[in-house]
């Protein structure tokens, strides 16, 4: 089977839930249309596509997966809203469109960000209200937790206090990778893992493959942010040298850097043994990731 169908299968699945729970939320018309907005400029649907894997990859019901699928997309397009605004990247384009604060102002795409976040957590405790079990619990801290304090928002902190403080070192580096990408990365297969019930061994190893994956995406996003086309990545480029961000490619080169994501995708991928072929989606994907041109 080729990754690229079935990772189109899930967003399908996930889209089609997403803008029923945001149409059917009880947000005025205005806050509505901002949130809506940026839900349906596009995007991959990587980290909810990765929730529904891991869920079928472990035979679980996916329809437990969903509400938990949709929660992290509604965050990680919050994030995205919030990090194109004018106090964070600035930047104007997002998923090939003007960004939210373009279209609605500043303050309406900080309320949508906040109502996406919020309806996010709203989907999730429905979901356990539906079905009080431990897995769906389980779930929604493992969302929690990539996205907060200890995860998304810490990196983001780190990310725009290293413009400032000019810092260039692997562990400042280190630190905001696996916070601001590598955390909602793998809330996302935990999700799915702890829906379909995972045991420690496998949720270790979908953690310790999250972090891998989300060091090389983001590696990989900030080598496309050099060498990368507006047209497949539909933001401005050249972004992270204007704004002084500490990347792979302002600490090494780029050279180097494309190094370092192949060894990265090796340790991402030895990290999935475990899980032998079944794992073989999050393999090619990967593999993919890599030479990624979007
Ligand atoms: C962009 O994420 C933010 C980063 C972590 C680099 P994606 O590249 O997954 O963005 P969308 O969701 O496809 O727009
Ligand atoms: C953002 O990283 C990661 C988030 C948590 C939103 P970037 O700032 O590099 O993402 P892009 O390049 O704007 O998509
Ligand atoms: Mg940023
Ligand atoms: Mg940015
Ligand atoms: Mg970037």
């Amino acid at each position: 089977m080729c990754y690229k169908h079935e990772l189109a299968r899930y967003k399908g699945i996930v889209e089609e839930k997403l803008f029923a729970i945001v149409d059917g939320c009880g947000a005025p018309k205005d806050l509505k249309s901002a949130m809506r907005y940026s839900l349906e400029a596009g995007g991959k649907r990587l980290r909810p596509a990765m929730t529904l894997y891991v869920c079928e990859m472990l035979d679980g019901d996916i329809r437990r997966a969903l509400p938990f699928a949709c929660a992290l997309e509604m965050i990680h397009t919050y994030s995205l809203i919030h990090d194109d605004l004018p106090c964070m990247d600035n930047d104007d384009y997002r998923r090939g469109m003007p960004s939210n604060h373009k279209v609605f102002g500043e303050a309406n795409a900080v309320l949508a960000g906040d109502g996406l976040l919020s309806l996010a957590f709203d989907t999730m405790l429905a979901a356990i209200a539906n079905n009080p079990c431990q897995g769906e619990i389980k779930a929604a801290q493992a969302v929690s937790e990539g996205a907060g304090v200890q995860g998304m928002v810490a990196g983001q902190v780190a990310d725009l206090a290293s413009e400032k403080s000019g810092a260039r070192d692997m562990d400042t580096l280190r630190f905001i990778h696996v916070n601001k990408t590598g955390a909602m990365i793998r809330g996302s297969l935990l999700a799915g893992g702890c829906v379909a019930g995972a045991d420690e061994e496998q949720l270790k190893a979908l953690s310790d493959f999250g972090y891998a994956y989300g060091d090389l995406f983001q590696m990989t996003d900030d080598i496309l942010d050099v060498e990368g086309s507006f047209e497949s990545m539909g933001k401005t480029l050249g972004k992270d040298a204007q704004e002084g961000k500490l990347t792979y490619i302002s600490l090494i080169g780029l050279e180097e850097a494309k190094k370092i994501a192949g060894r990265t995708a090796e340790k991402a991928l030895a990290a999935l043994e475990i899980f032998g072929e079944k794992a073989w989606l999050l393999r090619e994907l990967t593999n993919a990731t890599v030479s990624r041109k979007s």
